[in-house]
């Protein structure tokens, strides 16, 4: 069954239980308080009537009389009749004709003086009537009867108005409930339908302000087209990740063809076969240090490894300098050890010695022959602070934002011969992150050179539940 019709159903059937239980209990409440009330009523005037008779001398006589109706302002005739002990009618009122046998009147207990009251249909019509001795001798017996048709008609007319207002009720809530299911209903539609788009590869799909059912199915909504932007952005991102990464192999490759061609397009000396075959082998060292690169961020991009490693700091950053000793030295820069605080940190060795030498990298790179690298660590309460400043030009401000963008290289690098992938920052970013920790520019750096960050949790530091640490401040950079 469709959700409108089971909502508005199964909401319609509780409304009409509802209503159904409650009009019955009122109705039960009302007649049995019209009835105690008409027989409290008819109890007096029996009363009455029997001393009455009980006074008078001789046979029992009875009148035509009329008495005041204890629902209405008006006045009823009454009804009476004496009955001897074995039947006999010795008096009746002229309007109750016949009177009821005695016997219909079923049996009078001994000893009850108030007697019984009880309904009573005679030609017709519906009499309440109470039957008691009569105080005289005990062996007559009383009746007395007024009709019963008022409360029978105040029934009758809430009958009526409970009658019109279960329907009515009912058929309000049937069509508030059918009009409340179309909207969910709708909204439902409408979400589904975006997710059969996106699962259809149409990721511009999107469900925008339309659902006005509840404000959670409009919730969902907005946490549902939230989610396919981010699913689009990140898969642009691997789009163009993917793009960047074929082109950046495809023009090494294409030159260690070339070369390969030029060499065998005419016998060569051995001398020369030589000097192609070293030059196609530093493509191909070229090319490894590429796809290392790129296995090294996908790796990071994974999954942060378990809070468990954990590295000595200092060791790390002399791993990290003295694996960029090797460019110092062919550019005559000088990288300065650290004083280190004794520190864990968590991570892997190699990974963390990583994070930092392509830092280093960077800086050696972008310093001028002679120049001082500068590293320096200090303790931040539970996180460890690195500061990685040389003394080149820095970052150009319109660089800034994205070098931290998988294979972005800034202008100069771009225009220059320095070889370079533009993978360096990336995989620090996600080394460090993946770790609990993160790296940025140090935009506020204004002492010349550039100034690049890195924190690291400490060991003992609780890890966070997630894998990426806030981002960093003053850095919207990738
Ligand atoms: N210390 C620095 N001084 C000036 N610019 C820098 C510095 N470090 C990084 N950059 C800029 O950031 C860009 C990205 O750096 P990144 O390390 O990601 O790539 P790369 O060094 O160009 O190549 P790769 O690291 O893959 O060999 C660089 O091209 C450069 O423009
Ligand atoms: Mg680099």
């Amino acid at each position: 069954m469709r959700l409108k019709h089971r909502l508005s159903l199964s909401l319609t059937l509780v409304a009409a239980s509802v209503l159904g239980v409650s009009f019955v209990t009122a109705y039960l409440v009302v007649a049995r308080e019209e009835t105690r009330h008409l027989d409290e009523s008819i109890r007096a005037e029996a009363k009455a009537t029997a001393f009455v008779l009980s006074k008078s001398a001789g046979p029992p006589r009875v009148e035509d009389a009329r008495v005041e109706d204890p629902e209405r302002p008006k006045r009823v005739p009454r009804h009476v009749v004496v009955y001897a002990a074995n039947g006999d009618v010795l008096a009746s009122t002229s309007k109750l004709s016949p009177p009821p046998p005695l016997s219909a009147l079923g049996d009078l207990e001994p000893g009850d003086e108030d007697g019984s009251t009880q309904t009573l249909t005679i030609s017709g019509r519906t009499l309440r009537a109470v039957v008691m001795p009569l105080a005289r001798d005990r062996t007559e017996i009383l009746l007395y009867a007024v009709s019963q048709g008022t409360v029978d008609e105040d029934l009758a007319y809430l009958e009526r108005v409970f009658a019109l207002l279960f329907l009515g009720a009912t058929t309000l809530t049937g069509v508030l409930a059918r009009w409340l299911g179309t909207r969910l209903a709708s909204d439902v539609d409408a979400i589904a339908s975006v997710a059969r788009s996106v699962a259809e590869g149409q990721l511009t799909a999107r469900v925008g302000g339309t659902l006005r059912g509840s404000s959670e199915t409009a919730s969902l909504g907005r946490d549902l087209d939230h989610m396919i932007a981010e699913l689009e952005r990140l898969i642009t991102i691997q789009r163009t990740f993917v793009s960047h990464a074929a082109h950046e192999l495809r023009s090494p490759l294409a030159t260690l063809r070339g070369e390969l061609q030029l060499a065998l397009r005419r016998p060569r000396s051995a001398e020369e076969y030589k000097g192609s075959i070293e030059e196609a082998l530093a493509e191909t060292e070229a090319l490894i240090t590429l796809a290392q690169d790129l296995l090294v961020l996908a790796r990071a991009q994974r999954a942060p490894t378990a809070a468990s490693t954990e590295s000595r700091l200092d060791e790390v950053l002399s791993d990290a300098v003295r694996l960029a000793r090797g460019p110092a030295e062919a550019r005559g820069v000088e990288l300065s050890t650290p004083a280190t605080p004794d520190a864990r940190v968590r991570g892997p060795r190699a990974d963390l010695a990583r994070l930092f030498r392509n830092l280093l990298d960077n800086a050696v790179a972008h310093s001028p022959p002679g120049a001082r690298v500068e590293l320096s660590a200090t303790m931040v309460g539970q996180r460890v602070s690195v500061a990685v400043v040389d003394a080149g030009a820095g970052v150009a401000a319109e660089d800034a934002d994205e070098v931290f963008a998988a294979f972005y290289r800034g202008a100069k690098d771009r225009s220059s011969d320095a070889t370079g992938a533009g993978l360096g920052l990336p995989i620090a970013r996600e080394i460090a992150r993946a770790h609990g920790g993160d790296v940025w520019l140090d935009r506020a750096w204004s002492r010349g050179g550039a100034r690049f960050v890195v924190e690291l949790p400490m060991a003992s530091e609780t890890p966070p539940d997630s894998s990426r640490a806030a981002a960093a401040p003053d850095d919207a950079a990738g």
